[in-house]
């Protein structure tokens, strides 16, 4: 039978309860019966004493005499007392003289010649008294033997032989006694804690009643009583404005900018800006944009809340756009928000961007085997470009207390100087890669610099749990603070940064379908681009050229496909997109160098004049592009090494309408703990990728479409509105709080002019 837990938990105890007290009456028992009976026999060997002191004159006559009737006598005096079983006269050597009683076998003067000889006694026979307890048929007795002196020395022994079975009824009966107790002491220790409990409970419910209904302030329930608003929270924005809980939707967040931050102006600040304004070779300016996750994830955002978004000025015809103020309205077409651009020397992107950031934090962060590279002088020009940004924010705040959303590694200094200039802002720091363990994050000369920057932010988010922990670890670890681990915050004087994970995502449905031809067309489309027959099985990577995207493992695992597999020579080939990035480093044109001939060695082994396995595209594609070739593909392999995230595995997602094609997963991103579905692999295991890629390409239809499915309902359902609507939420709260704290202190200020809140 199954009982409900508020009764198995009483039971529980209970049983524990009952046990350990019957545990502690056993140890009482085996402690009490160990020392009565030592009493016991104390007393009898006293006994003896006693009487064999009454009687010595007798049995000394007697042993003297050589009469037997004579110690008989004596002996049948001392046998007079109930308790004393038997008594014999034994002689100096060991022989029996006399005996009254009814001594037990072993019990006699034969006893005292197997008596161990002890160092100083006697050859042969004890000279002094001892004693022995030993069982007896029917219970245990008590030898006491006593040597009976004379003028001339030992005369002999007399040996009395105690019953002791009163000893033994006298523990029976304390033994029923403690079971008594036992057994009450059980039942009142039950009765006692059912009752405390039953109060306890009913005053602690009242009590959170009360607290719940704002009627009390209590600092035991303070913690439960902000889960439950934050719950409630959670619950009122998982709702839309008609109370209905819908999908999420750039108006649903337009929607929440309004209802919880009064449609505020919202300041973003990247490094990388959403459009980039270029001339083309042929001279005419076009309009590029950038290869980044964090601008795939943030521009929707931006469309749906408008605002400034403030970026480096990288593109070769940004200035020519911009407005006397730096700001040009984008998207082009559309001019829904402002980009204000903001301007880097040559020596200042080289330090900042090619080197702290892209040299120094990024290897830092991610666990790809590149060592990374601390200069001073970049470090010099991280801290002025980050000022710089700052300073640009607040140029462009309208209130003192303006909403900041800071993205990424380039910028980790600037929430403390906003936090300088504007200290009623609310600054939300978004890490959009990995944050490693406290041991390697602490290889950067300048941790406690950076730690202490990201901690001007209000709030801090990660993608994963893990990258949080890692994130307090550090702070624990190199930093004066504590750390909140229930409010997951890092409090510095008296001031809070909290610390949470928010899982970036897509924008759902993703614009760049909208005019996307059906899938089947892409295909068609894709393979006479690329010049291969009808039929042809085709992969496809989407990257960066980056290290930390594991392409050359990616472009081996297919070699081994073809090694293991060869019925797919010549029908299975494997496109990669690879956009050029940070090319100024030494490492990444060395990995450009690499992958280029990993490919060209893989299209010798396999390849003929008519047929290569591998085809690399390094060069930038537009959005359509990429999702053309996704569109195509019929299995897509994102094999980072690490990654925060990674975007191109939930784009290939959201682009197979037609639930079709297969992905294929590194575990070592952050995607992998949401598309559970995907065929989840190591990369550095080329066996393992291999086969998962031999897999993806035999996959029956049926079991696409099942994993697609439940893939691209988790997209859709946790998407990039969702991710903002979160963190604006959160936000929201949090200025809520500190208004009310700043009022607070505004209004202990005005009474007690002087004194410090
Ligand atoms: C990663 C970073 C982004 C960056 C992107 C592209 O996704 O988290 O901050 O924008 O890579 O790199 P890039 O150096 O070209 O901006």
């Amino acid at each position: 039978m199954e009982y409900p837990s508020a009764v198995r938990q009483p039971i529980k105890f209970l049983i524990v309860l009952v046990a350990g007290l019957g545990l502690l009456t056993w140890g009482a028992f085996l402690v009490m019966q160990e020392t009565t009976r030592g009493w016991v026999e104390r007393d009898l060997t006293l006994r003896a004493r006693l009487a064999a002191n009454g009687a010595a004159p007798a049995l000394a006559t007697g042993f003297r005499a050589g009469k037997p009737a004579e110690l008989r006598t004596a002996l049948l005096n001392l046998v007079r007392d109930e308790r004393i079983l038997g008594v014999s006269a034994c002689a100096p050597e060991g022989r029996l003289v006399a005996t009254a009683g009814t001594t037990p076998a072993g019990f006699g003067c034969d006893r005292l010649k197997s008596f161990v000889v002890p160092p100083g006694l006697a050859l042969g026979v004890p000279s002094r008294e001892w004693m022995h307890v030993a069982s007896v048929p029917g219970g245990t007795a008590h030898l006491s033997a006593l040597p009976i002196e004379d003028e001339g020395g030992l005369a002999g022994f007399v040996i009395l032989v105690h019953d002791m079975a009163f000893a033994e009824r006298r523990e029976a009966q304390g033994r029923n006694l403690l079971l008594v107790a036992f057994f009450l002491l059980s039942l009142c220790a039950a009765l006692v804690t059912i009752v405390a409990v039953r109060l306890s409970w009913r005053g602690w419910t009242r009590q959170l009643q009360r607290v719940l209904k704002g009627g009390a302030q209590s600092d035991e329930f303070r913690p439960l009583l902000r889960d439950v608003r934050e719950l409630v929270d959670d619950i009122m924005t998982e709702r839309d404005a008609d109370g209905d809980s819908g999908a999420w939707t750039a108006e649903r967040l337009k929607h929440t900018l309004k209802r919880n931050l009064h449609g505020e102006k919202i300041v973003v600040v990247s490094n990388r800006e959403p459009y980039i304004h270029d001339r083309a070779p042929d001279g005419s300016l076009r309009v590029l944009h950038p290869a980044s996750g964090l601008v795939t994830a943030l521009e929707p955002v931006m469309r749906a809340c408008s605002g400034v978004w403030i970026a480096h000025g990288s593109g070769t015809a940004d200035r020519e756009v911009v407005d006397k103020h730096d700001r040009v309205l984008v998207p082009p077409d559309e001019k829904i928000y402002s980009i204000r651009r903001v301007w880097l020397t040559e020596e200042e992107e080289k330090g900042y961007y090619y080197g702290f950031s892209n040299e120094g934090l990024w290897p830092l962060c991610h666990v790809a085997h590149t060592r990374p590279l601390f200069r001073t002088t970049d470090w010099n020009h991280y801290q002025a470009v980050n000022r710089k940004f700052a300073d640009a924010v607040c140029a462009e705040a309208e209130i003192e207390d303006p909403i900041v959303l800071i993205q990424d590694y380039h910028l980790a200094l600037a929430p403390r100087l906003i936090r300088d200039q504007l200290p009623r802002a609310t600054v939300i720091g978004f890490w959009h890669i990995p944050w490693p363990n406290a041991e390697r994050f602490g290889i950067c000369p300048w941790r406690e610099e950076l730690l202490d920057g990201m901690l001007g932010a209000s709030m801090l988010g990660f993608h994963t749990q893990a990258h949080c922990n890692n994130f307090l670890d550090s702070v624990d670890r190199y930093l004066e603070s504590r750390i909140d681990r229930e409010r997951q915050a890092v409090v510095q004087q008296g001031r809070s940064t909290l610390v949470r994970p928010y899982p970036i995502s897509l924008e759902w449905p993703v614009r760049w379908l909208a005019d996307l031809p059906p899938a089947a067309e892409c295909r068609r489309s894709v393979l006479a681009e690329l010049e291969l027959p009808e039929g042809t099985l085709l992969g496809v990577g989407v990257d960066r050229l980056d290290y930390t995207k594991g392409i050359e493992e990616r472009l081996l695992a297919v070699e081994r496909l073809l090694e293991l597999r060869p019925e797919f020579l010549g029908k299975f080939v494997f496109v990669q997109l690879a956009a050029p990035s940070r090319t100024a480093i030494d490492r990444y044109r060395d990995l450009n160098a690499s992958v280029e001939a990993i490919a060209r060695k893989i299209n010798l082994r396999f390849g003929d004049g008519s047929y290569q396995p591998i085809i690399l595209k390094a060069s930038h594609h537009e959005p359509p592009v990429v999702f053309r070739y996704y569109r195509a593909a019929d299995v897509c392999y994102v094999s980072s090494l690490d990654d925060g995230m990674n975007l191109v595995a939930k784009e290939f997602v959201a682009a197979r309408d037609d639930e079709r094609g297969v992905l294929v997963l590194s575990q070592f991103t952050g995607a992998a703990r949401e598309l559970t579905e995907a065929l989840i692999v190591n990369p550095y295991d080329l066996d393992e990728s291999a086969g998962a890629l031999g897999a993806a390409l035999t996959m029956p239809l049926d079991e696409q479409r099942t994993r697609l499915r439940s893939m691209r309902a988790f997209v859709a359902e946790f998407n990039i509105y969702r991710w903002g609507g979160r963190m604006l939420r959160d936000a929201a709260r949090l200025r809520r709080r500190d208004r009310l704290t700043g009022r607070l202190s505004d209004r202990f200020a005005a009474h007690f002019p002087g004194a410090e809140a």
